[in-house]
């Protein structure tokens, strides 16, 4: 059994760190592509076999060191009532987004055993067909991530109108996130006892907040949701990307088990702010550095590494992975992972 992310976890000793990356199981490998052909992608999340199919893909084919239940985020807004829609080229859309306080009362509650039974099934079929061959990794989109979505109705750079309800109607803003920090702390611990080992929060937009907004409408509900699902017993990794100024915050008010690390921060910045909390580290290598050639990925992986340091760490990338990349490169990434090795002398170098 590759155990090695669940020992980076605990910060213990290890020769070489693990490594996955964010949105593996995607569109860069053809292999996805040919069963997604046959699928919508809604289809997909919600046929565990397919799901597993597709959740397994890199494990077999890039030999990385976890797999991540294929999903989305979306599933939850999509429990609570909201029609998600998957169109070409454009990406997951809420056609009537939440507008005003009765369309937040109007959610249903989500009972994950219920309306998200598929991702369970999924993660109980994921669990049986790995085997223990590498362990297996849950995962939901923080509350103001998810209200941000389901306010704006689909992906914006700035997410403007979400941001909008947050100055003009705080009160329906804490009245959705709490209703989410609950549904994605109870779907969080319902994975736990389908079988996920490890479970990641994504708060892919809290880059759109400011200090201010992050700390009363981001991080408070992230926490709770991070903290109900520690409970469940399996480590929690929380990634912010956009939020590298509060890495410390976020680690003290989560009590997470590793903080992702986005491609914005430099690793010693992200050792520096998190060196007195008890945590790992999750990252962080620029999506984009796999366009360059194999050598060049080599290189500059081995010196993440390096930075990093040698216990703590599980190699990812900064944020998800580009579905252009050539496989071979997800490969390069891969493997220069594998061939480090974490020697007396280069632990020694590092201090
Ligand atoms: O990491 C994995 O491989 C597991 C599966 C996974 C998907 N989405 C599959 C997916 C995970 C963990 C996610 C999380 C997710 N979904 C996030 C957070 C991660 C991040 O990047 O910050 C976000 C913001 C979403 C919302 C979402 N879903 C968008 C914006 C899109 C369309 C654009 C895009 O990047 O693909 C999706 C669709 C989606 N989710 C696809 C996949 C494989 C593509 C669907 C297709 O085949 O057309």
């Amino acid at each position: 059994m590759n155990d090695l992310l669940l020992r980076a976890l605990r910060r213990e000793t290890v020769s070489r760190p693990p490594v996955w990356m964010m949105r593996q199981a995607g569109r860069y490998l053809p292999e996805y592509r040919a069963v997604r052909a046959k699928s919508d992608f809604l289809t997909m999340c919600r046929t565990p076999e397919l799901a597993v199919e597709v959740t397994l893909q890199p494990v077999d084919l890039i030999g990385v060191d976890a797999a991540i239940i294929f999903s989305d985020i979306l599933v939850i807004p999509e429990a609570m009532g909201m029609h998600l829609t998957l169109d070409e080229g454009i990406g997951p859309q809420f056609p009537t987004p939440l507008r005003e306080p009765a369309d937040v009362e109007r959610l249903r509650t989500v009972v994950p055993e219920e309306r998200l039974d598929y991702m369970l099934a999924a993660l109980r079929m994921a669990r049986r067909a790995l085997d223990g061959r590498v362990p297996l990794i849950g995962f939901a989109g923080a509350p103001w991530t998810l209200a941000a979505y389901m306010v704006e109705g689909r992906g914006t750079k700035q997410f403007a109108v979400a941001k909008r309800m947050l100055f003009e109607q705080p009160a329906m803003a804490h009245a959705l996130l709490d209703r989410l920090a609950v549904a994605v702390g109870d779907f969080l611990v319902a994975q736990v006892s389908a079988g996920a080992q490890v479970v990641q929060l994504f708060d892919s937009w809290a880059g759109a907040l400011a200090p201010d907004e992050f700390r009363a409408f981001g991080l408070p509900y992230l926490a709770r949701a991070a903290r109900r699902a520690r409970e469940a017993g399996a480590p929690v990794i929380v990634f912010a990307p956009g939020a590298g100024w509060a890495l410390d915050e976020i680690a003290a008010a989560t009590g997470a088990d590793a903080i992702g690390v986005d491609w914005h921060t430099a690793p010693a910045a992200a050792r520096r702010q998190l060196a007195p909390f008890p945590v790992a580290m999750q990252g962080n290598l620029d999506p984009c550095a796999l366009y360059a050639a194999p050598s060049e990925i080599r290189a500059r992986t081995q010196a993440m590494i390096r930075q990093f340091g040698p216990t703590g760490h599980i190699v990812n990338l900064g944020h998800g992975i580009l579905p252009d990349v050539p496989p071979a490169h997800a490969r390069a990434f891969v493997d220069a992972v594998k061939e480090w090795e974490w020697t007396p002398e280069r632990v020694a170098a590092c201090r």
